[in-house]
This record gives structure tokens, sequence and C-alpha cells, in this order.
């Protein structure tokens, strides 16, 4: 099921959705740059020797350079950007609306006096409305699209060439995407330095790392084409500025963190915008606000569980959606919020109309506390307890409070909430068949945690 977009035939309107802001990142990037006022020198001074600082298209640019705002709104760009760049002009915010209506400022000026734009005729593309017309359209951008014609055409054609052979596949009828397994992980940053710098064999570690030799050989051999990776960013990418209880990441590609030693020498993790755009319009059509990000550094959450299931290879095996939980400062999500939002999100997936198969991963915990006269709290009973009942019972464990987690698995012991993101996605909990246990894991110590380590399996 493609995306519900019933908001595309609205005339002469362009919704900023998921994908009109990956198309225009850079455009609205670029734009925001003109809130420093030495930035606005540069650019006036020579606008396109500062265009060219950025990776917009060249598109973006005449656009930017015609100061064409359907142009730009065509390529991706909103307009509280773009008003950046058009207060950089000295103009207001009515006479950059009225610049897109085809009017001129005092006939925009007029209607707006005389009680502005009447709704009627102006719902639905095709009505007899005024904002039916013509757009303006400025020479620079008619003289693009002549000369870009055959760029155009030959776009339409590959996308109806696409669309054909989608169709003609076989078992179209049963493209969508579908979650495969889960993964459960400790995270501890030690575990990526030990990796890192080659000290995985050495008595302290190798007990750690031989639990994950058998999930090095099944993930090669499951080889998923995404993974949706639950984890926690640690006062990284998010400080006390802005502190998004969900948020995933949308974007292309996401860099290693530098946490204070410099970034893991790991690769950068490239990301699936389709399908996170397409879990966030879902989930948050199912009242699960998240925060969108698209431009985020991965830290330990994320690194060090890809490199205890992959080792250290040259790229990552697959697209890894990075979805981050605040599990720092309080109010953390419940369990039984974050069981719900799982159950969601494997909606979501399961609604996407390529047929990928996605691994959802729970990572963070077990026991540990990082904090305090009581540091070092480790409770393997409640570790494996835990494990128990997230295998045969998680809707019951989703009910567990706050306070228990802290008081029987410390205060770090919180992370473990994450898993149950990646519990809610398996089939079972739609009233599928049970999962299969395919490797189940507990280790004590690394560094202050308590490492637990599961594989479910969903059925085929
Ligand atoms: C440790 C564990 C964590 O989960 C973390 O985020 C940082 C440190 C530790 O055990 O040292
Ligand atoms: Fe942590």
């Amino acid at each position: 099921m493609p995306l519900d977009k019933p908001y595309l035939d609205v005339p002469g309107t362009t919704i900023f959705d998921a994908d009109q802001s990956r198309k225009g990142y850079w455009l609205n990037q670029f734009c925001m740059s003109l809130m420093k006022a030495e930035n606005r020198e540069r650019f006036k001074a020579d606008e396109r020797t500062y265009l060219d600082d950025w990776p917009m298209t060249e598109e973006q640019k005449q656009a930017v350079l015609a100061r064409d705002l359907n142009w730009m709104m065509s390529t991706g760009g909103n307009i509280y950007f773009l008003a950046k760049l058009g207060a950089t002009d000295g103009k207001s915010f009515q006479q950059m609306a009225g610049s897109m209506t085809g009017m001129t400022e005092q006939q925009y000026r007029d209607m707006m006096l005389h009680g502005g734009r009447r709704p009627e005729g102006n719902r639905i593309v095709g009505e007899g409305g005024d904002a039916q017309g013509p757009v303006a359209h400025s020479e620079a951008w008619t003289r693009w699209e002549a000369s870009h014609q055959q760029d155009l055409a030959a776009d339409v054609m590959t996308a109806h060439a696409k669309a054909r052979s989608r169709a003609d596949a076989p078992g179209a009828a049963a493209g969508h995407a579908r979650v495969t397994a889960s993964v459960f992980t400790s995270h501890v940053p030690a575990i990526g330095a030990a990796i890192d710098h080659g000290k995985t064999a050495e008595p302290y570690w190798q007990p750690l790392f031989a639990g994950y030799e058998y999930s090095k050989r099944w993930l090669a051999e499951q080889k998923p084409d995404v993974i949706l990776l639950v984890y926690n960013d640690h006062a990284t990418s998010f400080d006390l500025r802005i502190i998004p209880t969900f948020a995933i990441g949308t974007g292309a590609e996401f860099q290693p963190a530098d946490e204070g030693y410099g970034p893991r020498p790991v690769p950068p993790v490239k990301g699936h915008p389709k399908l996170a755009s397409h879990i966030a319009q879902s989930v948050i059509q199912e009242d699960f606000d998240l925060t969108l990000v698209n431009d985020l550094a991965v830290d330990h959450g994320l690194t060090v569980p890809l490199s205890l299931m992959c080792g250290q290879p040259e790229a990552w095996p697959c697209p890894v959606i990075p979805f981050a939980v605040n599990v720092v400062q309080y109010p953390v999500p419940s369990g039984r919020r974050c069981f719900q939002l799982g159950q969601a999100i494997r909606r979501a997936i399961e609604s996407f109309d390529q047929p990928l198969k996605v691994q959802v991963w729970g990572t963070g915990g077990m026991s540990h506390q990082l904090q305090g006269p009581r540091a070092g709290l480790i409770n393997a009973d409640w570790d494996n307890r835990f494990l128990d009942r997230l295998i045969a019972e998680p809707a019951k464990l989703a009910d567990v409070p706050h306070i228990e987690y802290v008081r029987e698995a410390g205060s770090e012991g919180i992370e473990l909430v994450m898993w149950l993101i990646a519990r809610g996605a398996m089939a079972d909990v739609a009233g599928g068949a049970a999962p299969t246990v395919a490797h189940r894991f507990f280790h004590v110590p690394a560094s202050n945690t308590a490492v637990g380590h599961l594989i479910l399996e969903n059925k085929t």
C-alpha cells in the first residue's frame, strides 16, 4: 500500500511531507544558513559562489537565483525556510505569498483587504476556482523546463517501465515488506573499544565475543534487506535542548559519532529514507508522535550492536534505520507504550509495497547502574527472568513499571524498555505463530553491564 496522500489534489498547494523534505533538504538548509548576518553578507556579495558551497541540485540553485518561490517549492522548498531568503531580500510574507499567485503585489493586497481568497471552487483540482489557473512561473523556470524536456520525459518513461515490471513480476501481489526476525542485545562502549583495538581474544573479552559467533553466521545467512535498529542516544546527537521521546532517522546516511575519543573506525550507516518515511507516516497516523531526524550522528548505542552482529566489515551488510528512544531524562516512555509502538511499526513495515526482509533490533540493557554509590548493580536472576518473559509473555512483561527496572536492574537498566519495541513487532503479538528462539546468551560483566542477547525468528 503506497503512502496515503489525500492532499495531492488540493489546487495550488504543496504539502511539505517527508518526500518533499528529502528532496528539498539542502535547499532548506541553505536557507537556514541565511539566519546569520555574516552569511547573508557573503551570499549577497556573490550568490553563485555561495550557492556552490551547498550540495543542492543545479535546478534548486537556478530557482534560488531566479527568486521563483513556486519553482523552489517544486524542488522541495518549504515556505518557512524560503522565508529566510525572502527576508534577506527585504520581502514580507505577504509579498512572498503574493508572488506565487500570478497577481501583482497590489492585486494580492487588495484581495486580502477584501476578505482573502474564497475556498469555493478551490478545494479540489478541476473545480472552477481562481487558484486553479496558471501559477506564477518565471521565465527562468520556463526556460529550464524547455531545456530539460528530454530528462523529464525520460523520467516519466522510467517510472512507467518500473511500475510495469513491478506489476509483471512473479508474486507481485505479495510484494510487501515483512518482519522476519528480532534481535536483542546490550550495547557497551567498551565492547566497541575492544573490537576497534583488537582485544576480542583477551581472556576478559573472549567469553563475551564467543556468545556472538553464532549470531554473526546467522545474520550472514539471513541477509536482511533492512534493519530497524531501536537504540538510545547517550547525550550525543540530542542534548538537553531537545529531547525527543521517539525519533526515526529518515536520512540517507548517518555518520558514527565522536563521543569524546574520536569517531569509531566503523563504516557510515546507510539509511532507508523511503521505508523510514513510510514507517513515520504510518505510525504517526496511528497516533504515535515520532520525531523525524534527517541529520543524526549515531553513537555506541547503534554502532556496538552492529559490530557485535557483523564484526568489522568494510560496509554494513544492509541499510539500517536508526530509531532512537529517550531513556536518559525522565519521563521515559512506558514499557506498554513501547510494546504498542512495536506493533504499529510491524503494521507499517508490512504495508510497505516492496518485498523487503526487515529485522527489528532492540538494544541496550541489561542490568547496569553507572552512577552513585549503587553503581555496579547487576541482577542476573531478574535479567534472565526478563529474557524468559520477553520470549513467552511479552504483553505481561510490558506492564512492568519503570520503578521495577530501576530497583531491580539499576538506573541504566531502564534501557531494556527498548527491547519491547522490537518484541512488539513480532508476528505472534498480532495473532501469528510464536517465534523460534534461534539463540540466547547471557554474560557478566562487560564493563559495568550484564550482557543479554536473544534472536527470535518469525515462522515463514
Ligand atoms: C556502559 C553501559 C552502557 O549502556 C552505556 O551506555 C555506557 C557504559 C558500561 O557498562 O560501561
Ligand atoms: Fe547505554
